[in-house]
């Protein structure tokens, strides 16, 4: 049932050109108009949400993350991504206008659980993005858009990561539809480049062994840090906490910007520090933003290891060692650029003989609080 793979967490991050393709298929037509009937909610009502909140915990906050880039630039909704057990705890604002978004894999997740039950008592509109067919939480939900990646069994979650914010694009996509902020005709195109991911990700499985090499050569880091911006800040961290859970090394992920406001004092010699460089082609210089912050801590001694854009000559002179991923527009890079992270730490707990499938202290589905 390993498809011939060491492990289920290796097949799992194998098995994600179709955990993407499968979450895209039946839910546009030929035109490009989206056609998410299965939410079961009303589109006038999904067009006057005034707020977005998203509600995760671990890797599906991330995704949650990941999704508020892009659902507040094609929506221009507000989108607050929250932590399930610190938002029943703070006496959040919530009200009929709210649309409250839950991620999970698993749909049983206590945490998320109470907290939209929570969301619900308070009047908000309720959508659960999940993995699990008929689970608690969408069965709790006013609305349900299912992830259709497979059934996930290795505790580390990967293939439903990357389906998840497929997941968020669909909904933002389409809310973006409903309310006229994108063209049709943007609409199709932002579809069109969702529909060469798959592709893009296989290509980058094809090449594992250029990552795996370097993960068995770090066998005894002690502390790897991720860095990234804007999209990749998120990316960063899920890569983080995949190297945490699985290796049991100690990992850290933080907004590149934040560097010179204390992280750079954790750098010397050594330090290994993953850099999630945005696409050289992006807006904002955000790229030669990131370029300084590789030039930065490698003058302190840190060892780089960049994840970058093909074509993207620019970060190879500052790079101890460089993993391009296909081009693809900023919003869609986290797709591409988290599959070498994930790698990087499947491959570093195998070589150091950990069970990856089931890491200690940890269980596939949470369901206490
Ligand atoms: O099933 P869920 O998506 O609700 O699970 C949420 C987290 O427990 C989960 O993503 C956890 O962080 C993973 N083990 C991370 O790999």
């Amino acid at each position: 049932e390993k498809g011939g793979y060491p492990s289920f967490m290796e097949k799992e991050i194998n098995d994600q050109p179709s955990a993407v393709a499968d979450t895209l298929l039946g839910r546009a037509d030929a035109a490009g108009k989206l056609t998410l009937d299965e939410l079961r909610i009303d589109p006038e009502e999904l067009a006057q949400v005034s707020k977005i909140i998203v509600l995760a915990c671990g890797t599906s906050a991330y995704a949650g993350q990941v999704a508020k880039y892009a659902i507040e630039h094609w929506c221009r909704i507000p989108v607050e991504v929250e932590l399930s057990h610190e938002f029943r705890y703070r006496d959040p604002i919530v009200d009929a206008g709210t649309l409250v978004v839950s991620i999970s894999q698993s749909g049983e997740t206590m945490d998320t659980l109470m907290a939209v039950r929570y969301a619900k008592e308070q009047g908000a509109k309720t959508l659960s993005i999940c993995n699990t067919n008929g689970s608690t939480i969408p069965r709790e939900s006013d609305a349900v858009l299912y992830t259709h990646a497979g059934p996930e069994i290795a505790v580390a979650s990967t293939k439903a990561f990357l389906a998840q914010i497929t997941a968020t694009y669909l909904l933002g996509l389409y809310l973006a539809q409903l309310r006229g902020n994108l063209f049709s005709g943007q609409i199709k195109d932002i579809l069109a480049d969702l529909g060469k991911i798959p592709a893009k990700v296989q290509d980058v499985l094809d090449r594992a062994d250029q990552i795996k090499e370097l993960a068995r050569s770090m066998e005894d880091a002690e502390s790897v840090l991720f860095l990234g911006r804007h999209v990749g800040y998120p990316v960063a961290m899920e890569g983080a906490l995949k190297l945490k859970e699985i290796a049991y090394i100690h990992a850290e992920g933080f907004a590149a910007g934040e560097l010179k406001h204390g992280p750079i004092a954790l750098i010397d010699d050594g330090q290994p520090v993953f850099v999630v460089v945005p696409s050289p082609r992006g807006r904002h210089s955000l790229h030669s933003k990131v370029v300084s912050n590789i030039q930065e801590v490698r003058a302190r001694g840190a060892k780089t290891l960049v994840v970058a854009e093909e074509g993207d000559e620019a970060v190879r002179d500052y790079a101890e060692f460089v993993f391009y991923v296909p081009e693809t527009p900023t919003l869609l890079m986290p797709l591409l650029a988290t599959v070498p992270l994930q790698i990087f730490a499947c491959e570093l707990a195998t070589a150091k003989g950990y069970d990856v499938d089931q890491p200690r202290n940890l269980a596939k589905s949470v369901t206490v609080e």
